[in-house]
């Protein structure tokens, strides 16, 4: 049988408490300057760690402002359309979560009144919130002692500790070591931490506000390869005619990106001329070379659809990222 581990079997006590004292401090002194640790308002907070759920920082701060302005409160975003919910989601993937997000403010404001849960065990009857999402609200917008384990933090406790910890033995390691004093803080340390200085490949161990209390001190190897990227070459007509574009809807039943709009894919090229423009796509594990043809007459059945308002429709991030080259968005 398997031991169960302890935040005790690498740190005692009193190191526990160093460990949480030396993060602390270090977390208010280096923190980044995000948008959504202005303040711990239940509905920024949650916004802000659904949009973090497969998105990188980066791309989160890109996106994360202009939403508020469209849907200020839950009460906004409760009553838009889910074709407004979507358009401003454009560009950050994973549909679903928005999906989830809609349904969930419609929740919070037609059965529970406006109100937000206030633990992690009530968030977490929402739609597209799962544990590790509970938690990290509940902690950060309302102090609830319960710790996150995420990525970043998988991995500071495995280094720290030097144990491959898995599974339920991280949760618990983690809920161990959490300040509850200070749970959000805290568990938003430890995420920093593991975004900015335990890297997954470079560890700036010279930098990290624990190495003291560190077992492996950046000797661990990386536990996985990254996975090989899948690439390819994809051409995309861009037919302009009378102020519009054509473009075309995705299958309400397609399993990625139902129901939102791109440009008509090319399956062969006339093989002559060459293309108005190329960009890269890379997202997770594929890395696309895209050609963008002008006045290819693609014959697909799309809507034209004019200019002024693609602003409104909900773009695949592709479709977006070539209007914009296009100077069209
Ligand atoms: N990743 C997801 N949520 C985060 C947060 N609040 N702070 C740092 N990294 C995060």
């Amino acid at each position: 049988m398997k031991t169960p581990r302890s935040a005790q079997s690498f740190l005692s006590i009193p190191e526990q408490r160093r460990f949480r004292n030396k993060l602390l401090a270090w977390y208010e002194a280096h923190r980044r300057d995000l948008p959504w640790r202005l303040n711990r308002d239940p509905y920024r907070v949650w916004l802000s760690e659904i949009m973090l759920q497969q998105t990188r920082v980066a791309a989160v701060i890109e996106h994360y402002q202009e939403f508020l302005r469209r849907f200020p409160t839950v009460e906004k975003l409760a009553a838009a359309r889910e074709a407004s919910v979507l358009a401003a989601w454009s560009g950050l993937g994973y549909y679903r979560r928005a999906r989830m997000l809609h349904g969930a403010a419609k929740v919070v404001v037609r059965q529970y009144e406006g109100k937000f849960p206030r633990t992690a065990d009530a968030w977490r009857a929402l739609p597209g919130v799962g544990r590790y999402t509970a938690a990290a609200i509940a902690s950060i917008a309302f102090e609830e002692p319960v710790a996150v384990v995420d990525g970043n933090v998988e991995r500071v406790l495995q280094r720290v500790s030097g144990m491959r910890l898995t599974g339920e033995e991280l949760w618990q390691v983690a809920n161990e070591l959490l300040d509850g004093k200070r749970p959000g803080d805290f568990n938003q340390a430890m995420m920093e931490l593991g975004a900015v200085v335990c890297a997954p490949r470079a560890p700036a161990c010279l930098t990290c506000p624990v190495v003291e209390l560190c077992v492996t001190r950046g000797e661990m190897a990386p536990t996985a390869k990254p996975a090989r990227q899948n690439k390819r070459e994809i051409h995309y007509a861009l037919d302009r005619r009378d102020g519009e574009i054509l473009l075309i809807r995705r299958p309400l039943e397609a399993s990625l990106m139902p129901g939102m709009w791109e440009l008509p894919e090319l399956t062969s090229t006339n093989g002559t001329g060459s293309p108005s423009f190329t960009l890269r796509h890379s997202i997770t594990v594929s890395d696309y070379t895209v050609h963008v043809w002008r006045a290819a007459e693609s014959r697909a059945a799309g809507k034209w659809i004019p200019v002024e308002r693609l602003k409104q429709v909900a773009l695949t991030g592709l479709a977006r990222k070539i209007l914009r080259k296009a100077e069209m968005l």
